[in-house]
């Protein structure tokens, strides 16, 4: 077992609501149970690179565990072993990694606690190879990290898409509308299944079901013929016909993932008001799902996964991720996680709850 001092933090990748309920429980736990001092880096693994940090005290993580984002800053663009780095006006990517070892040196730091997704655990992953020690801590509102049943995030912004579904509903309903509601969520349909549900979605579209126009507007006529004269689309951002493209709303050239998606909602509803001559409108319900106050469950597992990371490094425990198995929480080796998507399956029970209450899939 490593015997651990000095402990680095950061939150890296996009943010979510409950990344200050991790830190204040890892800041507080380190402090009173273990007296490991913590230095927290800023913008995620950027402040790691420029050593941009600052000491978290236990006074510095209190006040916090209500707050959305998080109070160090995040970055999903930097990256130790493919920085990009502006040259001549041109952008190149570069491996930094030395520097960045010489920083975590600098600070006598003996671990790393590292909150953040895929993205993330791939970059500590690199980090373990190179003989730094980390505990990683799973977020992500996507709910698509491997090795873990739950993400802290997903909750908050659950409750979010879904009480957006609910005010679409009313004027759905007055104006006898076709609505479509885009849902974040990436390769994975956890928060558009969820979401759609909790909130009586008529059709619930995610990438893992190729959705099919036909199908889509026969479900909207079909409730029209039965005096429901209004329809509910809880789409994610990445459904696609059955063989076609997810819509990208952009390339960001100097993120390790690079790709955007978005805009599939208004493509869809210009096609279903083509096939039922209905009125259609489309919400993209966007960045609003990653912010706000993070929801009591999240706060309770965001805080639960803290004080198991704290405890994981104090104890030596490291290389190896906090996550949510059943009802305990556990330990998952980051070797095995990074790079892997956890989607939706498709015998997935929420599946049948859905198509039970007569919610179609667009198939
Ligand atoms: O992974 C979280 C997430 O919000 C995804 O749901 C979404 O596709 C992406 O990040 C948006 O990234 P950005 O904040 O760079 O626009």
């Amino acid at each position: 077992m490593k015997d651990i001092k000095r402990v680095g933090l950061l939150t890296g990748g996009g943010d979510c609501p409950g990344l200050n309920a991790v830190i204040r429980a890892v800041v507080k736990t380190l402090s009173l149970k273990h007296a490991i001092p913590v230095i927290g880096f800023e913008d995620g693994f950027e402040g790691l690179i420029e050593n941009r940090s600052r000491p978290l005290s236990y006074d510095d993580a209190s006040g916090i565990l209500q707050l959305g984002g998080t109070i160090l800053g995040t970055s999903n663009k930097a990256n130790p072993f493919n920085h990009a780095i502006k040259q001549d006006g041109r952008i190149v990517k570069k491996d930094v990694s030395a520097q960045t070892l010489e920083n975590i040196n600098r600070h006598r730091l003996d671990a790393l606690v590292c909150i953040g997704g895929d993205g993330t655990m791939t970059i500590c992953r690199q980090l373990i190879e190179k003989g730094v020690a980390v505990v990683g801590v799973p977020k992500t509102i996507d709910n698509d990290l491997y090795g873990t049943d739950v993400t802290f995030g997903f909750d908050t912004a659950m409750s979010t898409a879904a009480m957006a579904i609910d005010y679409i509903h009313t004027t759905a309903q007055s104006h006898h509308r076709i609505m479509l509601v885009e849902i974040m969520g990436r390769y994975a349909g956890w928060l558009t299944l969820s979401a759609g549900i909790a909130g009586g979605a008529d059709i619930i579209l995610i990438p893992e079901i190729e959705y099919n126009l036909d199908a889509i507007c026969a479900k909207v006529r079909e409730r029209r013929d039965h005096g429901r004269n209004f329809s509910i689309i809880a789409i994610s951002e990445g459904a696609k016909p059955k063989g076609g493209q997810m819509s990208v709303s952009r390339v960001v050239a100097d993120s390790p993932d690079a790709i955007r998606l978005g805009g599939v909602a208004f493509k869809l509803g210009d096609e279903i008001e083509k096939c039922t001559g209905l009125e259609t409108r489309a919400t993209v319900l966007g960045h609003l799902q990653r912010g706000g106050s993070p929801s009591a469950n999240d706060r309770l597992l965001a805080t639960r996964f803290g004080v198991a990371a704290a405890d994981a490094v104090a104890a030596g425990k490291i290389n190896q991720m906090v996550a949510l198995q059943g009802d305990s929480i556990g330990l998952v080796p980051i070797q095995e996680i990074g790079g892997r998507t956890r989607t939706v399956p498709v015998d997935h029970p929420l599946l049948e709850v859905a198509k039970a209450v007569g919610t179609s899939l667009g198939v």
